[in-house]
């Protein structure tokens, strides 16, 4: 409720302010004579409302900047790197990489693990999918970065079903629906792409995501994969990747909020359904983004516990936190630096928890500010440096909770 009051609550109030005011109008005496009138007074009071809602739901907040004249102390655990914390405590700490990173400067000595944002995906890899046409030119590069400075390369994601087009070729539904047999066609696509991409990275990508959002709410999103081969095409996508490199550790990604509700119950129905099917999955990535809401880390922490309970491990693939979630707090840039650091210690507190990547380093390029409708609710500012590379309460957090860590070992 509260997702769906944050994203649409605007066009709630219009529609419900237009219905209040037409139904004011029905009840309205003499309303041949009044009809101009009246259809004056709804389209005045409608704009109106409308631009009132508008202007106070989308009005920019600006959050002052109290870090910035903070004065930390420069002791010797305070000039330690992330990565050097984390290589102590065996932790995987990265980021999300693009090639034209203005921060690929900063990246060596902060991070021992970095996740492509988009170019080790079927949409980027695959250049022409009808005739299994690959371009890894750009992938290849990010991968030769990530070892130049010894940093693990995440492969994501290899079987994506949400967002056609976006997430997996459109070429793929027409070929897989319009086959004679639609099973034996996406099975396949499936084997096919699985095996040229894996073989192409084989010994150099260790980790990857093999499918990606598998869920829709409660159920299996509803896509050209399910309507295949169903929850199957899930099994195939593990088995067919742990053929060809066995020593690669297999990931199910997923997004998650609900920790204790109905979609995050389902997650773990299925995770307990695959093991039974003995489908070789190594691990669980927990996405984290916080989009719609700040999650509940507790309830998140007794998610990985039960996770690692199932025999997986676990891992914080793709955090990040809008800003905006804190605009009541006092310094709303240390709120959301605490739950920073309140997600990283739950990761390094749970067994099963073996790293954590942030989804972008720097608030001058982040993904939310690009889609609609996070984009007209500023500030998301959902990272760890802000738009000028400073150090935000969130590098503090995440740097805190490494250094307690590090202190207990
Ligand atoms: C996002 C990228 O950050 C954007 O640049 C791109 O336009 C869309 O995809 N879950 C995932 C990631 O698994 O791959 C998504 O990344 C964010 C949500």
């Amino acid at each position: 409720m509260k997702m769906i009051w944050e994203l649409f609550g605007v066009h709630i109030t219009f529609f419900i302010s237009i219905l209040l005011i037409f139904i004011v109008w029905l009840a309205w005496p003499k309303r041949q004579r009044q009809i101009k009138r009246t259809l004056l007074i709804i389209l005045g009071v409608g704009f109106l409302t409308a631009l009132i809602t508008g202007v106070v739901a989308y009005w920019p907040h600006q959050f002052e900047k109290t870090y910035l004249s903070e004065n930390r102390e420069h002791g010797d655990l305070e000039d330690y790197s992330l990565s050097h914390l984390a290589d102590s405590l065996d932790f995987y700490i990265g980021m999300a990489v693009k090639p034209d990173s203005l921060y690929q400067h900063w990246v060596p000595g902060e991070f021992n693990s970095v996740t492509a944002e988009n170019h080790f995906k079927p949409g980027l890899l695959l250049k022409n999918a009808e005739a299994w046409e690959f371009d890894y030119s750009v992938a290849d590069e990010l991968l030769k970065q990530a070892k130049k400075y010894g940093m693990r390369m995440r492969g994501h994601t290899l079987i994506w079903g949400k967002f056609p087009g976006r997430t997996h070729p459109v070429a793929w539904i027409k070929i897989a629906e319009q086959a004679e047999d639609p099973e034996a066609a996406m099975t396949e696509i499936i084997t096919r792409y699985i095996t040229e991409v894996m073989t192409h990275f084989k010994g150099e990508v260790t980790t990857w995501d093999v499918v990606n959002e598998p869920m829709g709410g409660a159920i299996l999103y509803e896509n050209v994969f399910t309507r295949t081969l169903g929850e199957a095409y899930i099994d195939l996508a593990f088995h067919t990747a742990h053929a060809i490199d066995p020593s690669c550790e297999l990931i199910l990604n997923e997004a998650i909020g609900d920790y204790d509700g109905p979609s995050g119950q389902a997650f773990l129905e299925l995770l307990k359904r695959l093991k039974e099917r003995d489908v070789p999955v190594h691990g669980v990535g927990l996405q984290t983004h916080h989009i719609n809401a700040i999650h509940d880390v507790a309830a998140l922490k007794r998610y990985m516990r039960a996770i690692g309970e199932m025999g997986y491990k676990t891992e914080i693939t793709e955090l990040d936190i809008r800003l905006l979630h804190f605009k009541k707090a006092k310094d709303p840039y240390q709120a959301q630096g605490h739950q920073y650091y309140k997600i990283t210690r739950a990761c390094l507190e749970e067994p099963s928890c073996t790293g954590l990547t942030i989804w972008g380093i720097t608030d001058a390029e982040n993904w939310m500010d690009q889609i609609p409708p996070f984009k007209w609710k500023s500030p998301n500012a959902p990272y760890i440096l802000d738009e000028n590379l400073n150090k935000k309460p969130a590098y503090w957090g995440i740097h805190s909770a490494l250094v307690e860590q590090y202190q207990n070992l």
